[in-house]
């Protein structure tokens, strides 16, 4: 919803400063390199993307229109309306359907790597309508598969982020790294039919309000930039606040705002309010925290590489440091540009090299595929919403020691005995991939004994010097 983070040419930015602030929010885990390369290339990926046709909103012929979000020290978030990142995937996808070098398997779940001494060989992937397996033979692996959102039962993402890619690559031996961040978005849509829309950070950097239910501001109270504070500051002070005021959500507001400017500004977060009979320029929108983004996943250098030859990661899928403890706003559709590019360079690059032909995609072979050798009745949907619940309960935005035993006790016991389990469908290996994560995220959670950026416990709650370093697993 917020858009894309770049500093353009203009007299008020620069990427020297889009880099201070992305550090800052990283609360000291940024991988500076990173970071640099990700704020140094934005704008040139922004052009491509112009090129493409992705129709940004313009203050004019050829300068767009800047605002603003959290811990961003100036306008720097370029969009298109309220679903930007909607606009650059319909641009993109469409272009990817006019090429005849790309194929596009839907309804196919990659289910595991095939490597031999560390180097990738193929990729299995399951047709859910046929239930079969095929082996894609390839040298090259780009995983491309999002985050691992869905572990919480309130999120701002879709149901398919189940953390596959991560799972699947942890197996096959690639290292992930900083699982323990989990961003926390402090306004996502409090309503008893809809708990995972986004009220974008965006409405705030318009000059929204929060207000707990008693009608009161409270952000003043927390931190200097009041509602422009970093994210996790925004969502522990709102969560303090439900529990002061012994409420289960807190609003935005933006009545005393300009109601046809705001009506065109967010057109998508009108229509979708509207639908649940909330008018936001006469009342205030309830809210809450809920789960949006993980700053964790498989650990790639500059190029996407990791640590098996031939496997890439990039997204939210991977991991180089750029977020660090905690990720500033609407610098994660600009991670896809830039990393993504730079994986296509590489690989292309690479392959050219190889001078080999493709396999013919569409001309594949079933294979038989074995993964676990016993047959036992495995309730995927229940066990799924067991391991979303431990989750939401104890590994959310404040964590004990005690509460993440019991999260960890109550998911060890599902992946262990979904381990040796013959997967059948989807919901299956989701369910595999899920616990498999889960318990990662949570023996991070318990060996990180501080709280930094995403990551608070509320029985270490200092920031410790020994403690500026990442986990890898
Ligand atoms: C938002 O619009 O608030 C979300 C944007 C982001 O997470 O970067």
């Amino acid at each position: 919803q917020g858009g894309i983070a770049v500093s353009m040419d203009n007299a008020h930015d620069s990427p020297e400063l889009h880099f201070k602030d992305t550090l800052k929010a990283g609360a000291g885990l940024c991988d500076a390199e990173s970071v640099w390369i990700l704020v140094n290339e934005a704008a040139s990926n922004i052009k491509t993307l112009f090129k493409y046709g992705v129709n940004f909103d313009m203050k004019n012929k050829s300068e767009p229109t800047l605002s603003r979000e959290a811990a961003h020290s100036t306008n720097r978030i370029i969009h298109a309306g309220d679903t930007t990142g909607k606009e650059v995937c319909d641009k993109l996808t469409a272009v990817a359907y006019t090429r005849n070098n790309i194929m596009i398997k839907e309804r196919t779940l990659a289910v595991d790597l095939v490597t031999v001494d560390d180097e990738v060989k193929a990729i299995i992937g399951y047709d859910e309508d046929k239930h079969t397996y095929k082996a894609y033979i390839s040298t090259i692996v780009i995983c491309a598969t999002g985050g691992y959102g869905y572990l919480y039962k309130s999120t701002t993402n879709p149901n398919v982020s189940t953390g596959d890619g991560a799972s699947m690559a942890y197996r096959a031996g690639a290292k992930l790294m900083d699982l323990e961040f989990v961003q926390f978005h402090p306004t996502v849509l409090y309503h008893k039919d809809n708990k995972s829309f986004l009220i974008s950070e965006a409405v705030r950097g318009e000059g929204a309000l929060l207000r707990n239910i008693n009608g009161e501001t409270f952000m003043e109270n927390y931190h200097e930039q009041r509602e422009l504070a970093p994210r996790d500051i925004v969502s522990r002070a709102i969560f303090a606040e439900m529990k002061k005021t012994n409420s289960d959500h807190v609003f935005v507001d933006v009545t005393s705002k300009d109601p046809e400017y705001f009506k065109n500004r967010f057109p998508n977060i009108y229509k979708t309010c509207m639908s649940y009979g909330i008018d936001f320029t006469k009342e205030f929108i309830p809210v809450a925290p809920a789960q949006h983004y993980c700053m964790g996943g498989i650990h790639t250098d500059i190029y996407g590489r990791t640590n098996i030859k031939g496997l890439y990661a990039c997204g939210e899928s991977a991991c180089n440091g750029i977020h660090g403890a905690n990720r500033l706003a609407s610098n994660s559709l600009l991670e896809g540009l830039v990393f993504g590019r730079k994986i296509g360079d590489e690989v292309t690059m690479l392959l050219e090299e190889q001078g080999g032909k493709s396999q013919d995609a569409n001309d594949v072979p079933d294979i038989k595929y074995v993964n676990g050798r016993i047959e036992k009745d495995v309730d995927s949907a229940k066990m799924i919403e067991e391991i979303r619940e431990a989750m939401t309960d104890f590994v959310g935005i404040i964590r004990t020691g005690e509460g993440l035993s019991e999260a960890l006790h109550k998911v060890e016991a599902i992946r262990d005995y979904v381990s040796d389990c013959k997967l059948k469908c989807h919901l299956d290996f989701e369910l595999a991939n899920m616990s498999t994560l889960a318990v990662l995220v949570i023996k991070s959670c318990i060996e990180r004994t501080e709280s930094r950026g995403g990551h608070y416990r509320s029985d270490y709650p200092e920031t410790l010097e020994v403690w500026r370093h990442n986990i890898i697993v």
